[in-house]
């Protein structure tokens, strides 16, 4: 991949954590906040998971799976739409959870459930239909052999879903961006652009059949709430006050703003927003 190294001096990154550190920071990020983070993801991405399925024309024929699925976030939607899928991941916590959630939804003859990472796939070459991933390669290490990966396991003519949130080409802004994920989740690794994406399609031999940006506009709050902190943290603090003072250039490309205050409550004071922007793309095995 030709991206520089975006990392602000001093912040552990993709080059200076080991895959084996960042493993583990991951089960120990995923296991704090199964509940909270698998209530928000389950409950919200409902329609991002919709919108995936169609764009990869997910079927009934469709034997596929759902890479670091967290809570069963894609799995649990695509599930009414295809024969089988795998719903795969490395935090033991948060896979039982997606297990729980299939249980009591009634799929489990249609979800299987596996644990393990996602550069490294238990799936024989050209054994599946489709494979998917949502907001997981910005937590891995090497996103090009999870890519790749997706790519030898489906068959020719499958297809590959991905979604995640992107940064701008911009170096100052990326790495202002990653000071504010990565203080707020050590186990963020590292946001692509969109160009990276499509380079690592590109070089995986799948080809892009779809692509669409969305802004998910968060209340800054609740953003930090499903990364399992509170007001009174230091990290908490220390993130507020990043993108408070990225507000007048939205130098970090969360476009922070202060939104007036509910009328509602009187005497409350102006809300925090911010906007994570996302990018799904729908790929074909060539
Ligand atoms: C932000 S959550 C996304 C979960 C879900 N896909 C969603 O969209 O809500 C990231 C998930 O990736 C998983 N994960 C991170 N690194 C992984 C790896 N190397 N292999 C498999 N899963 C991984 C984590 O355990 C976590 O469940």
């Amino acid at each position: 991949m030709s991206a520089t190294d975006d990392s602000p001096k001093g912040l552990p990154n993709h080059a200076s954590v080991s895959d084996h550190e960042l493993k583990a920071l991951v089960r120990e990020r995923f296991t704090k906040t199964a509940e909270v983070f698998g209530d928000y993801a389950v409950a919200e991405r409902v329609a991002e998971a919709e919108l995936l399925a169609r764009l990869v024309a997910a079927g009934p024929g469709d034997v596929a799976a759902d890479l670091a699925c967290g809570p069963g976030t894609l799995a649990l939607r695509f599930a009414k739409h295809v024969r089988w899928m795998c719903a795969y991941d490395l935090t033991p916590a948060i896979l039982q959870r997606a297990r729980q959630s299939a249980a009591q939804h009634g799929l489990l003859d249609k979800l299987g459930f596996a644990i393990g990472d996602a550069q490294t796939l238990p799936f024989a070459e050209r054994s599946l239909d489709l494979a998917v991933t949502s907001y997981s390669l910005h937590h891995i290490s090497d996103p090009a052999r999870v890519i790749r990966e997706m790519a030898r396991v489906v068959k020719r003519g499958g297809r590959v879903g991905l979604i995640d949130i992107i940064v701008p080409e911009d170096p100052k802004v990326r790495a202002l961006n990653h000071r504010i994920e990565w203080i707020r989740d050590h186990s963020h690794c590292r946001s692509l652009t969109l160009a990276e994406f499509r380079e690592l399609m590109a070089a995986a031999g799948l080809r892009i059949t779809a692509t669409q940006t969305r802004e998910h506009p968060r209340l800054f709050d609740h953003w930090m709430h499903v990364a399992g902190w509170k007001p009174s943290d230091p990290e908490y603090i220390e993130v507020r006050d990043l993108m408070v003072s990225s507000i007048a250039d939205d130098g970090s490309n969360f476009h922070p703003r202060f939104e007036p205050a509910d009328v509602c409550q009187p005497g409350a004071s102006p809300a925090l927003y911010m906007i994570n922007t996302g990018i799904q793309i729908a790929a074909e095995k060539m």
